[in-house]
């Protein structure tokens, strides 16, 4: 051996812990009783299926990045973000804040994290008291973490500003406000707290598109000023490409594609994501007409009753006789490529 080869190497830096790391997560809703137990008799089904909503998910994300969780309705995404903010308790998995599982708190113990962890909803009217003014529900999050009136009115109005909306809106209804503007509230709202980490699940669906791109660009600019991460929920592949780094597709109550947003958008690996990919509207005419849509047959299947082996296989162009049988793993499809996909033949397939 050589003195050059004998040198000691400088390890590498470990990288940083991620902000937020969910692993296997899982949450099955019981099935609903079609008749109380009297009326109940062999049979008669009194019960229905329990559905898996959510079916081992597993992601990561860094501090101040943005991961955009897309798929059909139904297929478990917000079930998937309500978990992570902890309105729900997942049936199983973990959920790994700042190093710490969460999954199990106490409503007692997860109280200070409330202001680290937020949400923006769907429908913002829907998601305001529409019994209290817009400063009061801004400042409300503060207040209940031990604020003072008078700051938490500050505050609300610096807020409401950043949002742009104005100070004379601070004394005003939510049955007052435009669609755009209650998701602006509500944004307001999750961000009172300086949360690390949002949740916004369907910001803009419910908004008229003349705003969607509004609210869109608002949500950029506050994450580059401020560096939340988000964990964006939308059925909306153009508007996820606008606002995130990473994205990945659920089915089913599964990932099944997930990696950095560039490579998934240029070189989708899965069939089910070539297939949402091929029905957004490209802004050049010419490539519009020139490309293949990929129509998929059928629906969501129940997540009451999932499809054995790749859940996708009634729906999918591939499916072969294993993808009957056998699930496949989310995993590197391609060596040294920071992607995962959960199929038994991704594209490109290997040639040969
Ligand atoms: N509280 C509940 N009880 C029983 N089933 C539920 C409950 N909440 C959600 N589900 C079911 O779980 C599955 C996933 O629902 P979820 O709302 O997470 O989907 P989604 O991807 O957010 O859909 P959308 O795009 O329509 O909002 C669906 O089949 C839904 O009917
Ligand atoms: S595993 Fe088979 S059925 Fe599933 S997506 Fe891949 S090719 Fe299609
Ligand atoms: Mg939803």
């Amino acid at each position: 051996m050589t003195a050059a080869a004998a040198a000691p190497v400088a390890p590498l830096p470990a990288p940083p812990a991620p902000l937020l790391s969910v692993r296997d997560l899982k949450m099955t809703f019981p099935g609903r009783t079609a008749f109380p137990g009297w009326m109940a008799f062999p049979g008669r089904r009194a019960r229905s299926a329990a559905v898996r909503a959510v079916d081992g998910v597993s992601f990561d994300l860094a501090a101040g990045e943005t991961l955009g969780l897309v798929g059909e309705s139904g297929c478990g995404k917000s079930t998937t973000g309500r978990m992570i903010v902890r309105l729900l308790e997942p049936t199983a998995g973990s959920v790994v804040y700042d190093g710490r599982d969460i999954s199990r708190l106490r409503q007692r113990a997860l109280k200070p994290l409330r202001r680290e962890l937020q949400m923006v909803f769907q429908d913002p009217h829907s998601s305001l008291n529409p019994r209290w003014t817009a400063a009061r529900i801004i400042a409300d999050p503060l207040l209940v973490q031990g604020g003072s009136a008078a700051g938490a009115r500050r505050r609300a109005a610096e807020l409401l500003e950043l949002v742009g909306l104005l100070p004379q809106h601070l004394d005003r209804y939510p049955h007052e406000f435009s669609g755009g503007q209650a998701q602006r509230i509500g944004i307001a709202r999750a961000l009172a707290t300086g949360p690390r980490l949002i949740v916004a699940d369907e910001p803009v669906s419910a908004l008229d598109v003349s705003v969607q791109a509004q609210i869109v660009n608002l949500l950029a600019r506050l994450q580059e000023e401020l560096g939340p991460a988000f964990l964006f929920i939308s059925h909306d592949l153009s508007v996820v490409k606008r606002v995130c780094d990473r994205v990945a597709v659920m089915y089913l109550g599964r990932i099944v594609e997930t990696g950095d947003k560039e490579r998934v958008y240029a070189a989708p690996a899965h069939p089910y994501t070539r297939a949402l990919l091929s029905a957004v509207p490209l802004p050049d005419p010419a490539a519009e007409r020139a490309r293949e849509r990929i129509m998929l047959s059928g629906t969501l299947p129940s997540p009451a009753a999932p499809p054995p082996g790749c859940t996708f296989h009634p729906r999918c162009p591939k499916a072969r006789e294993v993808c009957r049988s056998e699930v496949p793993l989310l995993r590197v499809a391609t060596a040294g490529e920071a992607r995962e996909v959960a199929c038994h033949f991704p594209e490109p397939e290997p040639s040969g």
